[in-house]
């Protein structure tokens, strides 16, 4: 059974309910209509300028890691089809009754199934969205009790979608190795086994989009993330000196963003940044998030190569990367921090 009602569900039977538990506290709502910073947009990364070993993109990936934390990749390869039947796939999903849904729930101690995020208590706010997360990468960690193996086309929409974004994410790593002073694969070894795990997330209409939000102001625990927004409704909003910028979708691009294990791993040159979506009036949201991280066994820490006694002391302790899990899990409790939960 699910800890928290489906929000689908709800505003199926009510579009115009607005219940009191997913009311956030003044200074916590969104602005709506945004903010007058709305006009700054992310950088734009050209993926096949990067994977010619272009140093002027190259450059260009660095800056946005280092001054952002978050970019968009056009031109990543990833074919058209693929995007669209994934997206079909998870529009589907969520087009299933709501008890064919329940039955891939996750239960109170797993992160993988049907739910919503993590809630830990009676009087925390709540978020405008289910979603459904499933571990993909290595695939011998699938555990298909939590797939919709009945649903048309969507075991291998999402095999066919993952298979893609990890020859993407590869590229990325492969990058960020040489930008910290690594060889190639540098980064791809100190991971452990290269881990994946896709979030689909979907946002109901709301009838206040003022008083609620999509979900609430997190950062990802990943190594990095690349997420595929709705073409047409923006919702992802991240912090950016001091304001939140909307991300305003690039048709076929996919929004990358670095996580907690890049920002530790860079000694704190690359930011893991803060981000929410919020809701609107008119069309429900879908967004696919892939979190890219290492092995749990994995210790992580800040790179021999990104440490300088003098000019860039160590930031962050070593640990083993469940453990960091843990830790951010727990922070979350005592509501000491907003956390994702990979
Ligand atoms: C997320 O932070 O995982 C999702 C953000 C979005 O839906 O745009
Ligand atoms: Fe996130």
């Amino acid at each position: 059974s699910l800890p928290v009602p489906s929000i689908q569900d709800i505003v199926r039977n009510d579009f115009q309910s607005v219940p009191e538990r997913y009311i956030h506290e003044n200074m916590d709502r969104p602005q709506v209509p945004d903010n007058l910073l709305a006009s700054l947009e992310i950088p734009i990364i050209d993926f096949s300028l990067l994977t010619k070993g272009d140093e002027d993109e190259i450059r260009k990936l660095d800056f946005a890691c280092k001054e952002w934390g978050f970019f968009q990749i056009i031109n990543h390869g990833v074919g058209e089809k693929v995007l669209n039947k994934m997206k079909a796939a998870v529009a589907a999903f969520f087009a299933l009754p709501l008890e064919e849904k329940k039955k891939y729930a996750k239960a109170a101690n797993e992160i993988q199934g049907y739910g919503q995020n993590f809630v830990v208590s009676e009087d925390q706010k709540l978020d405008w969205s289910d979603m459904i997360y499933l571990i993909t990468v290595p695939p011998e960690n699938r555990n298909f009790k939590f797939w919709p193996l009945t649903l048309p086309g969507f075991k291998e929409a999402v095999e066919e979608y993952s298979a893609e974004i990890q020859k993407v994410a590869e590229e990325i790593y492969a990058n960020f190795s040489v930008l910290m002073g690594l060889d190639r694969d540098g980064l791809k070894r100190l991971q452990g086994e290269l881990k994946q795990g896709i979030r689909m997330n979907y946002y109901p209409v709301c009838s206040r989009p003022d008083l609620v939000l999509g979900i609430s102001p997190h950062s990802d625990g990943s190594t990095f993330t690349l997420l595929l927004q709705d073409d047409e409704v923006t919702g992802l909003q991240i912090r950016h000196k001091e304001a939140w910028i909307p991300v305003k979708p690039i048709p076929n691009s996919l929004v990358v963003n670095i996580g907690d294990a890049t920002e530790i791993q860079s000694n704190g040159m690359y930011k893991s940044i803060e981000h929410r979506a919020i809701t609107n009036e008119e069309k429900p949201r879908i967004s696919i998030a892939t979190f890219m991280f290492p092995d749990d066994e994995q210790e992580i820490g800040p790179l021999e190569s990104m440490i300088d006694d003098h000019h860039h002391p160590r930031m962050y302790r070593n640990i083993k990367y469940i453990d960091y899990i843990r830790e951010k899990f727990a922070r979350r409790m005592e509501g000491k921090a907003h956390t994702d939960f990979v």
